[in-house]
């Protein structure tokens, strides 16, 4: 069932305007890859008529993957906004490390089992698993609605504005679409596994109950209540602080279960079997390098904006940086006209530019 098409609108237009924005910002060219699927994310076809199908073939997934996909209109413009969304979250979040989450050096990072790689395999299923139950409560989607509200019906949600994310349909969705573990005795597999079941535990996490009052003049006599997701910046936040306190991992084979076990190790730097990770720590299983020289998983830090009561003395790893100044405008000397706008004069200051040296 579809939404009035006011509705569905306004959702397509909120979704639409992250993506927008960061093309604007960091140049993205809808070619950018969603972590579990390395090979997705060639450039989006316009989506009208048959277009789906042919959307489905351009996203290198595997064999399965594309079948689902042609199968469920709408999914292959859900999974590129995922992308864009994973992708605006991971640079929002590590705008002040070393590494910035930039796409050079992309590939050779998700080879390795560093934090990093932990990061972008939990924010790329914790944003396909968000934006796939958002797509379904904003009628994108041909295979799902609203989330089932107790004693609502779509139609009804759809017209008090109140239908929910469908976060059951889009966890069961990304479970089948991911399959089943691959090669559950090599411990890359289990890792990456792992976190990217920690990124849809992330957003549940963030899952509320919001209800409403319907009634003569808020009365209360009809009250409805629907699920909706937190912002997904709030999500990223939770995934950034799990990458901060990511657990190193080994591994041994359980012979009673034949299959992999992951463990951390019982003191840091000791190679005695300790506890195992809880399920909503991220894993890791090398330490990173230091991101300040150009490699083959990073741009280094050359050339970085930095702060320089903050973030220079770390970011530019000693090597030092820059002062550059700029004359930045904006707004002063206000005041409130009656009635009832505020008037200000432009005024002209210099700021100074903090960059890592080369
Ligand atoms: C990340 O850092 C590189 C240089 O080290 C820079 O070119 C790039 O613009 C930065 N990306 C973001 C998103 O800030």
């Amino acid at each position: 069932m579809r939404p009035p098409p006011a509705l569905a609108l306004a959702a397509l237009c909120l979704l639409a305007l992250p993506a927008a924005a960061a093309a604007a910002y960091f140049g993205l060219t809808g070619r950018e890859v969603l972590t579990p699927f390395p090979g997705l994310g060639t450039a989006p076809a316009p989506a009208q008529g048959g277009a789906h199908l042919k959307q489905c073939d351009l996203l290198k997934l595997s064999r399965r993957q594309k079948q689902l996909c042609r199968r469920e209109p709408g999914l292959a413009e859900t999974l590129q906004d995922a992308a864009h969304l994973s992708l605006l979250e991971c640079q929002f979040q590590f705008r002040h490390e070393r590494w910035n989450c930039s796409l050079e050096g992309r590939t050779g990072l998700l080879k390795r089992g560093f934090k990093e790689t932990a990061f972008l395999y939990a924010v790329s299923s914790a944003a396909l698993t968000h934006t796939l139950a958002r797509a379904c409560s904003a009628g994108r989607m041909e295979r799902c609605t609203c989330d089932d509200s107790p004693g609502l019906e779509s139609r009804q949600a759809w017209q008090w504005g109140v239908c929910g994310d469908n976060l059951k349909y889009s966890t069961k969705f990304l479970n089948n679409f991911l399959g089943p573990k691959r090669g559950s005795k090599d411990l890359r597999a289990r890792v990456d596994a792992h976190n990217t079941h920690v990124g849809i535990k992330a957003v549940k996490s963030g899952l509320r109950t919001t209800c409403k009052c319907h009634g003569v003049s808020g009365s209360c006599a009809v009250r409805t209540c629907w699920k909706q997701l937190s912002p997904f910046r709030e999500t990223g936040q939770v995934l950034k602080l799990r990458h901060d306190s990511a657990v190193k991992v080994s591994s041994a084979t359980n012979e009673a279960l034949g299959r992999l076990e992951l463990w951390a190790p019982a003191r840091a730097g000791s190679s005695t079997k300790g506890p195992a990770p809880r399920p909503g720590d991220l894993v890791y299983m090398e330490d990173s390098p230091s991101f300040c020289r150009p490699s083959k998983y990073s741009p280094g830090t050359a050339g970085r904006v930095c702060s320089r009561e903050a973030s220079c003395s770390s970011l530019c790893c000693g090597r030092g940086y820059d002062t550059q100044s700029r004359l930045v405008a904006f707004s002063c000397h206000c005041q409130v006209q009656w009635c009832c706008y505020v008037e200000c004069q432009q005024c002209v200051q210099e700021e100074l530019v903090y960059t890592c040296k080369h």
